[in-house]
């Protein structure tokens, strides 16, 4: 079993609506959605790391055909369950190896899920393989964190997520090997329930050379998807590459 299955296993899958709650809001997907619109034209989009569907149902809804790439059946199975879901197209298996036999005007993999693949090679083999999905003049859309560095004082490894009353979380971090854990801690049931789940955490810089090695460059950079400027107080960017027309 591939350690995204067990990450996104049956039990996070269903309480994951539930648990990134404030992320379904329609405040926040429709500005992903009149974005992914835009860039999408006439063309298809494909989701790696499709989920439940958060942006792909909508995404769907406004007349865009959504393929996706994902590992978890778990997650799947909820997509599937929605009004729409049997509809979209799933390949199960890892994006950064797996193949559609299609192509694309646009790729998008957003909400840190870059950061899921834990090796620089393997986030290397994710932007070659979105590269062969693309037509021409197609674009990958990444929405990812930077690294929050600035926040960790000299010497110490742990920033505070959140503190709720019967849930914590922290981030770990690992300099050395661009490592981190996110650690989530919940009572549920009067005992405490522990998930860890490992990223790698890369630079805005590094994402363009990779996108550089995929024969990609950068089309745009902003902080958010309703094209916010991207600044030295960014904690966050949705970036744009593109494969070239010819
Ligand atoms: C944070 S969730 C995001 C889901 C959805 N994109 C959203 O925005 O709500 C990350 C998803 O990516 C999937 N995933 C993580 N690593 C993956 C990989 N290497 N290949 C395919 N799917 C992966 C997980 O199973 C999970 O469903």
């Amino acid at each position: 079993m591939h350690e995204d299955d067990v990450y996104f296993d049956e039990r996070v899958a269903a309480r994951y609506d539930e648990s990134a709650a404030e992320m379904f809001d329609s405040a926040v997907v429709d500005s992903v959605i009149d974005l992914l619109v835009e860039l999408a034209g006439s063309g298809r989009a494909l989701e790696l790391g499709i989920g439940t569907g958060r942006i792909a149902l909508p995404l769907a809804q406004r007349g865009v055909p959504v393929h996706g790439i994902e590992l978890s059946k778990a997650m799947v199975a909820r997509l599937r369950a929605k009004p729409g879901g049997e509809d979209i197209g799933v390949t199960i298996g890892d994006f950064a190896t797996a193949t559609v036999d299609a192509t694309f005007s646009v790729a998008y993999l957003v909400f840190n899920t870059i950061l899921n693949l834990t090796t620089q090679e393997a986030q290397v083999a994710c932007f070659r393989n979105v590269a062969a999905h693309l037509k021409p003049g197609g674009c990958f859309v990444i929405e990812v964190g930077v690294p929050g560095l600035q926040r960790l004082p000299p010497g110490e490894t742990l920033l505070p997520l959140y503190v709720r009353e019967a849930s914590w979380g922290f981030d770990e971090y690992d300099v050395a090997t661009q490592g981190l854990t996110s650690h989530h801690f919940e009572i549920v049931d009067g005992r405490v329930e522990r998930l860890s789940i490992p990223f790698r955490y890369v630079w805005p810089s590094e994402l363009d050379l990779m996108a550089q090695l995929a024969g990609m460059r950068l089309r745009e950079r902003w902080s958010g998807w309703k094209r916010e400027p991207f600044t030295s107080d960014s904690s966050k960017h949705v970036s744009v590459w593109e494969k070239p027309a010819v």
